[in-house]
């Protein structure tokens, strides 16, 4: 069983900021984002909260889809950047959205979360009988855990909400999760304080550098080694259960990182850069949103025709990776 995306929604905070903006903070240029990251503007949140820019992308995802808010059974949000410990995103969109008969909660797998959340609503949908259609969503506010002196972080960020409301179909599906928690230390934020005397496990033994609560850290060269090796690895593991080559797919949709991550992978894979979606110029990272900011954008743009088969590829913090294979 696979699924059918009945209907996807997006939202960008109005605020944009160019890489020269970022002149005003740190030692940069233009010239040095572009070359090493691809990136040259992103949109960040002023006024508006991590749930709002979720709420707003799913209203035109429900809008889109035809659905009746009362027949969506399952909301699910994946972020690193909730407004509240608790409760979930997920619940204030069920309550604002006027989805009455749903389950609701949130899923945090860094930059991976949007294909874990498909993949988590796939298993919901092909086992439970009475459920019709799931409502996800993914909403993140990086700009809000950053250091705004590190240079080599700070630039590459942007905020941003997009989902999708889907349904069981016959259409093929494969999928691949995977984690490698050694690498927790590469890429990480604190939220609470942990006593310095408790020495956790081989994780933490390994030594976490030190930052300020909520302030995001990131091994930018090691996070790169595991992303160039990550994407092809996800790709085929996920292709593989299902007999599909690289060239069966229409189009990759992998995590907007750094666009030579992505020429890498694709070179790896053997596979042209036009199969690849890219949208980090314009959205920057936006964690577990840039997959589905990105695949809005290129079915709006037409970009996307039904029935064309569709790689969505994530990885990022855990360190967390994964494929699912889907058709459109
Ligand atoms: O979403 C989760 C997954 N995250 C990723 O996939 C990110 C993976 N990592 C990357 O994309 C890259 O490692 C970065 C874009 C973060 C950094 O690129 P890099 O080519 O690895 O650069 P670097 O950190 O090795 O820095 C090279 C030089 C350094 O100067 P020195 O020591 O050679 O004199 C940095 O201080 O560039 C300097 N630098 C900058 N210069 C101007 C670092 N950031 C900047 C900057 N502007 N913003």
């Amino acid at each position: 069983m696979g699924i059918n995306i009945l209907g996807m929604g997006s939202y960008l905070p109005e605020q944009v900021l160019t890489n020269d903006d970022f002149k005003k903070f740190v030692d940069t240029n233009d010239e040095w984002i572009t070359t090493r990251t691809g990136i040259r503007s992103r949109h960040m949140a002023g006024w508006e909260p991590t749930w709002y820019m979720g709420k707003l992308a799913a209203r035109k995802a429900i809008e889109n889809s035809g659905v009746d808010p009362k027949d969506i059974g399952l909301v699910i949000c994946s972020t690193i950047t909730s407004d509240f410990l608790t409760p979930s995103v997920a619940s204030l969109l069920q309550y604002e959205l006027g989805i009455e008969n749903a389950a609701a909660f949130d899923l945090n797998a860094a930059c991976s979360g949007f294909v874990y959340m498909l993949d988590t609503a796939h298993r919901y949908l092909s086992t439970d009988d009475n459920l019709k259609y799931a409502l996800i969503v993914s909403a993140e506010s990086l700009s809000r855990f950053i250091d705004y002196e590190d240079r080599g972080t700070c630039i590459l960020f942007g905020d941003g909400a997009a989902a999708a409301v889907i349904e069981k179909s016959d259409k093929m599906y494969s999928s691949f999760l995977g984690s490698d928690g050694s690498g927790a230390r590469r890429l990480f934020a604190r939220s609470l304080e942990v006593a310095p005397e408790v020495k956790v496990d081989r994780v933490f033994d390994s030594g976490f550098p030190e930052k300020p609560l909520r302030q995001l850290y990131q091994d930018g060269k090691e996070v790169y080694k595991f992303a160039v090796k990550a994407l092809p690895k996800a790709f085929n593991k996920a292709a593989e259960k299902i007999g599909v080559t690289v060239d069966d797919i229409d189009l990759f949709v992998p995590h907007q990182a750094n666009v030579r991550i992505i020429e890498t992978a694709a070179k790896n894979l053997k596979a042209s850069i036009d199969k690849f979606a890219v949208t980090l110029d314009h959205h920057g990272n936006t964690s577990s949103a840039s997959i589905p900011l990105a695949l809005c954008e290129y079915i709006e743009k037409g970009a996307v025709q039904r029935g064309q088969k569709l790689a969505l590829v994530g990885f990022g913090a855990g360190l967390s990776y994964g494929s699912v294979i889907i058709e459109y």
